[in-house]
C-alpha cells in the first residue's frame, strides 16, 4: 500500500470512527448542489438557512476573531438555539466566552457560548497529565475503544487528524462532564449544545454584567461558610462519580445571587484511573481552601485530602498490609 493510500484510508477510518463530517467534503457540498451523498439533516438545514439569511451579530467581533467566532457559533444559530451574539464576557488565550440571546424556544433569555481558540488545540500536549487514565471521546461523546493504536499513533504523530481527534475529545470531555454533573444535581451550568469548537450553556449574570468569579468577591464569614460547604458538596459529588475537577480554584467558581457555580471542566480527571489523581485533588483542595481561609473559614486542605481520599477512593495500598509486628 502506498503512503498516499495509507493516509487516505486512515483519514476515512477516523472520519467514521469519530463521526466527523469531512470539512473538505462539506465545503465541496456547499459548492455543488448535485452531490450524490445525502447531507445530514443538520448540515442541510444549516446550508438552506445560510443561503437565506446572513448571521449578523450585535456584538462586533474583531477582524481576526470574526471568521472563527461566526463559524463556531453558526450551528447554534442554525439549530434555533441562539438568535444573536450580544457581548464578549471574557476573552482568554485559549477560549473566549460570549453572552448570546437565547432563542425563545430554549426558555433562556441569555446563553453563554464558550468558544475555544484554534491555538488551544495546538497546545494539547501540555494537558497530558489530565488525559492520562481517561478515554478518548468521539464527537458523539462516546469513548473510543481502549488501546486503539491507530488513534494513539495519530495523536502522537500530531497528524492533522490526530489533532482533530484530540481537539474533539478535549471539548467533549467538558461537555459530557457538564451533562453528567448537571444531571446529578451539581452546581454547574446547564449544557445545551456542543459544536466543533464551542459549548453552549446557561449563562450566569444579567445584561449589565456576567457573574464575577469568587476571587473577585469578598464574602462575610456566615456566607463564606455556607458557600464553602456547597463547594465541598460539589467536590464530593464529583468524587462519587469518579471525577476530579483538575483546575478548581476561586477563578473557576462563579458567584451570582448568593450561589456558586463551578465552571471550566475540560481537564476533568478520573479519580480511579489517573495515577496523579491524588496530587490533582490535593491541588484543587489547596486552592479552594486558600480562598476560603482568606474569607475567615477554618479549613485545612491536608486534613480534607486524607478524609476525602479515604472515603471515596479508598485506602492507599500500604494501609491494607498487615502491621509488620503482627506475626511476631
Ligand atoms: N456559564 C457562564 N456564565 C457566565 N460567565 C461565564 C460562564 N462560563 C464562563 N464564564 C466566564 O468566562 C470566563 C472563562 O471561562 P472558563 O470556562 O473558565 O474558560 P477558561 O478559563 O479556560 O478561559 C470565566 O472566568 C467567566 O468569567
Ligand atoms: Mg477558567
Amino acid at each position: 500500500m502506498s503512503q498516499d493510500n495509507f493516509e487516505t484510508d486512515e483519514y476515512e477510518y477516523y472520519l467514521t470512527r469519530f463521526n466527523l463530517v469531512d470539512r473538505a467534503e462539506r465545503r465541496s457540498r456547499k459548492a455543488s448542489q448535485g452531490s450524490k451523498k445525502a447531507p445530514s439533516p443538520v448540515v442541510e438545514r444549516a446550508e438552506s438557512r445560510e443561503l437565506e439569511e446572513e448571521f449578523t451579530t450585535t456584538y462586533q467581533p474583531g477582524r481576526y476573531e470574526e471568521g472563527w467566532l461566526l463559524s463556531s457559533l453558526r450551528p447554534f444559530y442554525d439549530q434555533g438555539l441562539i438568535s444573536d451574539v450580544l457581548a464578549q464576557v471574557k476573552g482568554g488565550k485559549e477560549a473566549s466566552v460570549y453572552r448570546c440571546a437565547g432563542h425563545p424556544t430554549t426558555g433562556h433569555e441569555w446563553l453563554a457560548a464558550k468558544v475555544y481558540r484554534p491555538r488551544k488545540f495546538r497546545n494539547l500536549r501540555n494537558d497530558k497529565m489530565y488525559r492520562q487514565g481517561r478515554e478518548i471521546l468521539g464527537s458523539d461523546g462516546s469513548p473510543v475503544k481502549k488501546n486503539d493504536d491507530r488513534v494513539m499513533r495519530a495523536i502522537g504523530k500530531k497528524t492533522a487528524f490526530g489533532m482533530e481527534v484530540a481537539h474533539t475529545s478535549w471539548l467533549m470531555h467538558e461537555y459530557i462532564t457538564l451533562q453528567q454533573l448537571h444531571r446529578a444535581g451539581a452546581a454547574v451550568p446547564e449544557p445545551l449544545a456542543v459544536g466543533e469548537n464551542a459549548i453552549l450553556m446557561s449563562y450566569l449574570g444579567d445584561a449589565r454584567r456576567a457573574a464575577p468569579t469568587l476571587h473577585e468577591v469578598h464574602l462575610d464569614l456566615d456566607e463564606a461558610e455556607v458557600l464553602f460547604a456547597e463547594v465541598l458538596r460539589n467536590i464530593e459529588l464529583m468524587l462519587t462519580q469518579g471525577l476530579i475537577h483538575g483546575d478548581l480554584s476561586a477563578y473557576n467558581i462563579l458567584y451570582w445571587e448568593g450561589k456558586i457555580t463551578l465552571i471550566d471542566f475540560p481537564q476533568v480527571t478520573r479519580s480511579q484511573s489517573n495515577s496523579d489523581a491524588r496530587f490533582i485533588l490535593e491541588r484543587d483542595l489547596a486552592r479552594v481552601c486558600d480562598y476560603f481561609a482568606g474569607q475567615g473559614v477554618a479549613c485545612d486542605a491536608d486534613t480534607l485530602i486524607e478524609e476525602l481520599w479515604l472515603r471515596y477512593i479508598g485506602p492507599q495500598e500500604e494501609e491494607l498490609w498487615f502491621p509488620s509486628d503482627m506475626f511476631d
